[in-house]
């Protein structure tokens, strides 16, 4: 966690301020001083301002609250080859997020209170908000809960077996029943392997095409049945970890409608890539594929599925059946990917390509700007509580946390540029129009790009 310090003011100037927490949107002046946002006026003249402070020109880019990703892989510990705090915060700081939520999926797994210190110590100087997802059960091998009070009180967001599902309907039902008496929900990963025991991309014409065993998408909705059915029986906090079929959208909405407690997320891949993108023609269906015939870059539980569960993916962000995105940023060494695709690990490298991602359902119209700000912001802070919400809103006296960005600014991926050590993503070398310009943690300037900020001046 960063602490907030003294800093020199900044004054974003001119920016459009969306802040869906407050129901505010348009130009406003920002001012950032001793960690906290000071003011928002429609003018706050820079000659009013003390020596040395900083006027960032914000003319044509939008501020908001700073990013929440709710779950996020940042490998450590036991895995630091693929990914470190320190390097998946630098990613989050880049892709614009000023708190990210680590799963537990790590070795040892964070099944227990010494787990979560350390990781909790280790997050202390990083340039985000690192908060901490303990195990449903311990190790995560779905035979026991893990002492979710002791995770509790060590400071854990959320629980989550995630990278697995919970199989045992018996130890889901007892998950969700402590969940609504510790007020903390239980993410799980839906997703039946015995559907698919070896399936690594979605069942279709294209896993067809290319010989490869496919995973049905009905893997992932008899589960959100399952895990909807036991949140209605024991009124628990069931939150549906990266939802990726229409489906499964469906069942949410119905479950909603109903008056069942679930919430929901969604990842900015299964917004816009098919499984076409398998073929390794970047979503071309048309362009075979280069050396190997098939792109591993594509490979992620759960799959990338057709273009209709990708517009009821997006539909159902868009009316809010989605509580939020999340990133599920699953970050690999090379050589996990650079092999077969069925030896290939399942996983993308998300969390700096998201807002340029997300930004291609902006511009097609399918869901407005502040909708979008919103399910990156009050979106994934309500679906912890947690007191996240402090930092999902652009309030005078709380911790600037923000982030600035144009919206159309067109840039190309490139992973050599990434601070993530995981460059795994389809994405490389694609076009994508939105771009985060700086990143604000507590006041403090995490991530800035010269290139949108070059008219950067003091006061
Ligand atoms: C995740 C990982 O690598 O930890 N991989 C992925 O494809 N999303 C785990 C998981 O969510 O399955």
């Amino acid at each position: 966690m960063i602490a907030d310090y003294q800093n020199a003011p900044i004054l974003l100037a001119g920016g459009r301020v969306i802040d869906p927490a407050n129901g505010r949107d348009g130009v406003f002046d920002l001012l950032i001083a001793n960690g906290e946002i000071k003011a928002i006026d429609r003018n706050i003249p820079a000659e009013t301002l003390a020596d040395g402070a900083r006027v960032i020109p914000a003319d044509g880019m939008v501020v908001s609250p700073g990013f929440i990703d709710i779950h996020a892989h940042l490998r450590e510990p036991g895995y630091e080859y693929k990914e470190t705090i320190a390097t998946g915060a630098a990613a989050a700081a880049r892709g614009g997020f000023t708190t990210i939520c680590a799963m537990p999926n790590t070795d040892p797994a964070i099944d227990n209170a010494a787990v979560v210190d350390y990781v909790t110590s280790r997050a202390a100087t990083v340039p985000a908000r690192v908060r901490v997802i303990g195990c449903v059960t311990k190790q995560r091998a779905g035979r026991e809960l893990a002492d979710m009070e002791e995770l509790l009180t060590a400071g854990v967001v959320a629980f989550s077996d995630d990278g697995d599902p919970v199989y045992d309907a018996g130890l889901m039902r007892l998950a969700l029943t402590y969940s609504r008496d510790l007020g903390v929900p239980i993410s799980n990963h839906c997703e039946d392997h015995e559907l698919c025991p070896c399936g690594v991309m979605a069942e279709g014409w294209v896993s067809s095409r290319l010989g490869l065993a496919g995973i049905p998408a009905v893997a992932e909705e008899a589960m959100v049945a399952r895990d909807i059915s036991l949140a209605e029986l024991t009124g628990g906090r069931l939150h549906l970890a990266h939802l990726s079929s229409a489906g499964s959208v469906a069942l949410v909405r119905q479950a909603k409608e109903r008056g069942i407690a679930v919430t929901a997320e969604v990842c900015p891949h299964h917004l816009l890539l098919t499984d076409a993108w398998a073929l390794g023609g970047k979503g071309d269906p048309n362009v075979a594929a280069g050396p190997m015939a098939y792109d591993t870059y594509t490979k992620v539980y759960p799959p990338l599925r057709t273009d209709a569960d990708v517009a009821a993916c997006v539909a159902g962000l868009a009316d809010g059946t989605i509580d939020c995105v999340a990133t599920d940023h699953a970050p690999h060494e090379l050589v996990s990917k650079e092999c077969t695709y069925h030896d290939a690990a399942f996983g993308i490298s998300v969390l700096e390509t998201a807002l340029g991602t997300l930004m291609s359902a902006v511009h097609n119209g399918n869901v407005s700007l502040p909708t979008m700000i919103e399910r990156l912001t009050t979106g994934p802070a309500g679906v912890l509580g947690n007191g996240l919400s402090q930092y999902a809103a652009l309030t005078p006296g709380t911790p600037a946390d923000l982030t600035l960005f144009d919206p159309n600014a067109a840039w190309t991926v490139d992973v050599n540029q990434f601070a993530s050590m995981g460059r795994n993503t389809p994405l490389n070398g694609v076009e994508l129009r939105g771009r985060v310009a700086a990143t604000m943690v507590a006041g403090r300037v995490v991530f800035e790009e010269p290139a949108l900020l070059n008219k950067g001046d003091v006061a």
